[in-house]
């Protein structure tokens, strides 16, 4: 795929206000339609050449070889720095290190494995709730699902809820991300920081109501010197190997926010579209059903019950590839490199369109149909490893990949044997893509008691 020709697209200005339009609303809309059958397109976005890889291989030179090269994009930045600051997700090279480094024992698989039954805990809460609904009520998929890996993220990275609001966390962050469109349109004009734009004070408001309350908790625990096993005390006793100095509170605050921040919606995200595919995949939804059947004796889901749940695991992964909850990535390029026979020079912008690698005509059979038999592990052996990518790739890969696909898993297999979501007839969802991807108008779907 590799060697194929680029292409180069330079928009005029008209189509450039027009895409600059498209970019606030929904960033994915701006791609150039040859993403989905070429392997590289460039493009001249405002004066600056900016590669779009879908060729796995190129992906790796770019993500994998020469990531030292490559720092997040200055859109990236600017969308979440305001709430994240210098954290794990934002920062770069020895600050970003030093904070992955410290993060790492949390995300070991024995330490991941030691939350699955604070993740049950928390599935069986939502099933109980859901139990307790009449038939025929409709729910917003997506509210419920953050509900629940909420509850998760708080349990397994500060020991518990305390008395966070989930309802307001909620919105503000929806309303902190509806301002990353324009967050990312004004890096791009190069814009001052102070420029207006809509939804702006909401924004704002949603961002410090989230830092404010992971402050507050933050401060108690340096204060009563409380310890637990969790992401908060290691943030909190952590010491530079060479300065012997630990992190400042703000940077404890930006991490932790990090941590609820990507660890949470998206995998809600990734549960509510795979909620949707079941419902529409009636087959697929019996074989699910079989296997947890099967695995757990027709008995409650257990911690230990997960590991063997394989299929249920390829159905996650399926439904990843057809909406990845990250729909792209983003580098600016610090130092040039050859990706292949391309020149790349500083100051260029790479953009892993995730969303359109995981659709691409030359590397899927049929993208648009949803089949997890391809997430079978012989089929997985014949492809190039970053076909699929909804973690991202390289050094900067996600940290709570293991974490996720087990949350997941657990989540889907404590609920799904007891209800079965039915999609509104002749509902098509259109997915908005704002750092993630989400359903237009939210995910509704009506609640059928199975037992
Ligand atoms: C389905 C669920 C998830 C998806 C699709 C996802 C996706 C991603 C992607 C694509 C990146 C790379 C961004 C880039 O390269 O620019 C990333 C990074 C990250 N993710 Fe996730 N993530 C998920 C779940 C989680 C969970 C559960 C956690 C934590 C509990 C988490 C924490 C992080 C952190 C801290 C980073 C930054 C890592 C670094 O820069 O070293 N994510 N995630």
């Amino acid at each position: 795929m590799s060697d194929a020709a680029i292409l180069t697209r330079t928009p005029t200005r008209l189509q450039t206000l027009r895409l600059l339009r498209q970019a606030v609303h929904n960033p994915i809309d701006i791609w150039p339609p040859e993403v989905y059958n070429l392997p590289i397109v460039r493009d001249n976005f405002l004066g600056i050449p900016r590669y779009y890889i879908s060729d796995p291989a190129l992906i790796q030179t770019a993500f994998v070889d020469n990531a030292d090269k490559l720092h997040k994009s200055d859109q990236m930045r600017r969308a979440l720095e305001p709430a994240l600051g210098q954290g794990i997700l934002t920062a770069e090279d020895d600050r970003w290190r030093a904070q992955r480094r410290v993060a790492a024992p949390v995300f070991r698989p024995a330490h991941v494995d030691s939350f699955l039954p604070a993740m049950i805990a928390a599935a069986r809460a939502t099933a109980t709730h859901w139990q307790s609904l009449p038939n025929g009520e409709e729910i917003e998929v997506g509210h419920h699902m953050m509900h629940v890996t909420f509850d998760i993220i708080l349990e397994t990275m500060l020991s518990g809820k305390g008395n966070i609001d989930t309802d307001r966390v909620e919105q503000s962050v929806a309303d902190f991300l509806k301002s990353a469109g324009w967050a990312a349109v004004l890096a791009a004009l190069k814009a001052p920081k102070w420029t207006p734009f809509p939804g702006k004070a909401r924004a704002g408001r949603g961002r410090q109501y989230l830092r404010d309350i992971v402050t507050e908790r933050a401060t108690l625990r340096r204060r009563t010197g409380e310890r637990h096993d969790d992401l908060l005390s290691l943030l909190l006793d952590a010491k530079d190997p060479e300065t012997g100095a630990g992190f400042s509170d703000t940077n404890i605050v930006d991490n932790i926010l990090t941590f609820i921040g990507a660890g949470h919606e998206t995998t809600a995200l990734a549960l509510t579209w795979t909620f949707y595919l079941l419902a529409k995949h009636p087959d697929i939804e019996a074989r699910v059903l079989a296997e947890i059947a099967e695995v757990t004796n027709g008995a409650p889901l257990e911690a230990e019950h997960v590991a063997d749940l394989t299929y249920t695991g390829q159905v996650i992964k399926e439904s990843m590839r057809v909406y990845s909850p990250v729909s792209q990535i983003g580098r600016e390029v610090m130092q040039g490199f050859m990706l292949g026979p391309h020149q790349i020079n500083q100051g260029d912008r790479i953009v892993v369109p995730i969303h359109a690698v995981h659709h691409h005509k030359l590397l899927w059979d049929a993208p648009d149909v949803f089949d997890p038999d391809r997430f079978a592990p012989d089929a997985v052996k014949s492809r190039h490893r970053f076909s699929w990518l909804p973690f991202g790739a390289g050094p900067r890969i996600c940290i709570g990949m293991q974490f996720a696909l087990l949350e997941a898993a657990a989540i889907l297999a404590t609920l799904l044997p007891a209800t079965r979501l039915h999609a509104r007839p002749g509902y098509v969802p259109v997915p908005i893509s704002r750092v993630t991807t989400r359903p237009e108008g939210g995910m509704h779907m009506t609640v059928e008691h199975r037992r």
